[in-house]
């Protein structure tokens, strides 16, 4: 099954709520929460206390994709904050496997994410702990950016790699994806589709959700 997890980078942030709501009505399977500091990537945008309040508003899972430097001092913090999936980058830590356990520990899934230029190599020994891989379609920091055809290189060997292992995990991707080119991304093998613009750039939110899940 193909999973749609709408980003609210793109929503309108004074009202929050309902545009979660529409996303629920239009059928998404989760929400993607952008957690960026401003030293990791070059934007900064909202943290715990928002997604604490967001937890009350709506019951699809959130799928919190941490942009930020040293993630294990925030783990515990996003994780009691509600967060069903927690994605770190593989470039912000250098204790990645470390930080897998502490995510797992809470009893929450655990996803590593790679930038564009970081290789698949990098993950090989922790793809048996994950739940989900991430691959950026777009190089992390804000959205409505175009999506970098060169990664389907990256997700196809991936699922490969995956597949050969006899491993269930989820592929993402992320940044870029549109109605016109959700099927590409599909094919090569991602099955966790993040789309912020072009669901809450849209003028009807719910009719775009139900666009992205009928494709
Ligand atoms: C980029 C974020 C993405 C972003 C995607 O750093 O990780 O989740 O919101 O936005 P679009 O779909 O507009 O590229
Ligand atoms: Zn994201």
């Amino acid at each position: 099954m193909i999973k749609l997890a709408p980003s609210i980078l793109s929503a309108n942030f004074s009202n929050l709520s309902e545009e979660i709501s529409k996303i629920e009505i239009g059928g998404a399977d989760m929400v993607h929460l952008d957690i960026m500091d401003g030293h990791f990537v070059p934007n900064i945008t909202f943290g715990m206390p928002v997604i604490k309040k967001l937890r009350k508003v709506t019951k699809l899972p959130f799928d919190v994709h941490l942009m930020i430097e040293n993630p294990e001092k925030y783990i515990k913090d996003f994780a009691q904050a509600g967060a069903d999936i927690i994605t770190v980058h593989q470039e912000s830590t250098v204790h990645l496997h470390r930080v897998i356990q502490q995510i797992k520990n809470f009893g929450i899934k655990a996803a590593v994410a790679l930038n564009p230029s970081t290789p698949l190599t990098t993950i090989e020994y922790v793809l048996g702990d994950v739940d989900m891989v991430l691959i950026m379609t777009v190089n992390p920091g804000f959205g409505g950016q175009s999506l970098i055809r060169s990664m389907e290189n990256k997700v196809r060997k991936l699922r490969k790699m995956i597949d050969e292992k006899g491993l269930d995990i989820d592929i993402q991707v992320d940044g870029g994806v549109k109605l016109d080119n959700l099927k590409e991304v599909v094919d090569w093998g991602a099955n966790v589709i993040v789309a912020g613009s072009a669901v809450f750039g849209s003028d009807d939110v719910i009719e775009a959700t139900k666009m992205f899940k009928k494709a």
